[in-house]
């Protein structure tokens, strides 16, 4: 059984984000060595294991060490068809795929690029962390970018971090990838939320920004032009380059991050090739300033 002292880590070329090695994920784990993953995951936000392979089963059994799995979102029925894939047979498993077969979809999120989110930040319970496993790959492209929260929350004008301490905003999800929710209509039957806009990880007590571009449509207090022009001040620091980890997958990787601290998107790649990745996550509490 792997020990502490076979791991070796080294921090990605980023603002978050560590590679982890001599350790391979299909085996069942120490109590040690879970809790010193859970160390590495406060300390770096984002986990990358290179060369891995593993069943769904596997996958799942090696999630499990970190709290309660994560169930799939039940998206209303009229828009169930942008989110249920066929392949889509385990309650915890997500695929993030653009594959159909037979005209249909395997699983979800489709291809090309998507804006940042927050994993089901819409959810009154947004989950904590979202394991991801790359089993196809586009030749290029369909990078996953990072940013860590903290660091933009520390860079804050405190001009801002005061006009928005104690405010809540809005999370609203239609299942799309680059097109905000139109707001002005009937949203009781799309999935929403209010969250702070800062919150406090309960395990570090840092403070971290906690809004998206795809999903956070309004910050409550402030007129829409006003709610607007913050938010986009927000979306463009949380896209800067100096927050930012890169991820260019490489087959076998599971990536695993800390969604509470980190918002991620993806970049754009051909329709034409085939993207896969399993997701799994772990349930989360209400966020709290
Ligand atoms: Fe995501």
């Amino acid at each position: 059984m792997v020990s502490i002292a076979d791991l070796t880590v080294k921090p990605l070329p980023g603002a978050l984000g560590a590679e982890i090695s001599g350790i391979d994920l299909c085996h069942p784990l120490a109590g040690p060595v879970v809790d010193e993953i859970l160390a590495l995951w406060r300390e770096h936000i984002v986990l990358v294991f290179r060369d891995q392979d593993l069943t769904m089963e596997q996958q799942l059994e090696f999630a499990g060490n970190f709290g309660t799995l994560g169930a799939r979102k039940q998206a209303p029925d009229d828009l169930r068809e942008r989110t249920e894939g066929i392949f889509q047979t385990n309650e915890n498993i997500l695929l993030v795929t653009n594959i159909k077969v037979d005209g249909q979809p395997v699983g979800a999120f489709g291809d090309a690029d998507m804006w940042f989110h927050i994993d089901s930040g819409y959810a009154e319970r947004p989950y904590k962390y979202t394991i991801l496993h790359a089993l196809e790959l586009p030749s290029k492209g369909g990078n996953t970018l990072f940013s860590n929260t903290y660091l933009v929350y520390d860079a804050l004008p405190g001009g801002l971090k005061e006009k928005l301490r104690g405010r809540k905003a809005l999370h609203i999800h239609e299942y799309l990838r680059t097109e905000k929710v139109d707001i002005a209509k009937d949203i009781s039957g799309s999935p929403h939320c209010y969250h702070p806009v800062f919150i406090t990880h309960p395990e570090t007590g840092k403070k971290a920004v906690f809004v998206d571009r795809l999903m956070t449509r309004l910050i409550e207090g402030f007129d829409e032009a006003e709610s607007e022009r913050i938010l986009n001040q927000l979306f463009d620091l949380l896209e800067s380059p100096e927050f930012l980890y890169e991820h260019f997958w490489r087959l076998g990787d599971v990536v695993m991050w800390d969604n509470r601290v980190a918002v991620h998107g993806r970049t754009w790649f051909a329709k034409e090739e085939n993207r896969l990745l399993r997701r799994c996550t772990i349930e989360g509490a209400p966020p709290y300033e």
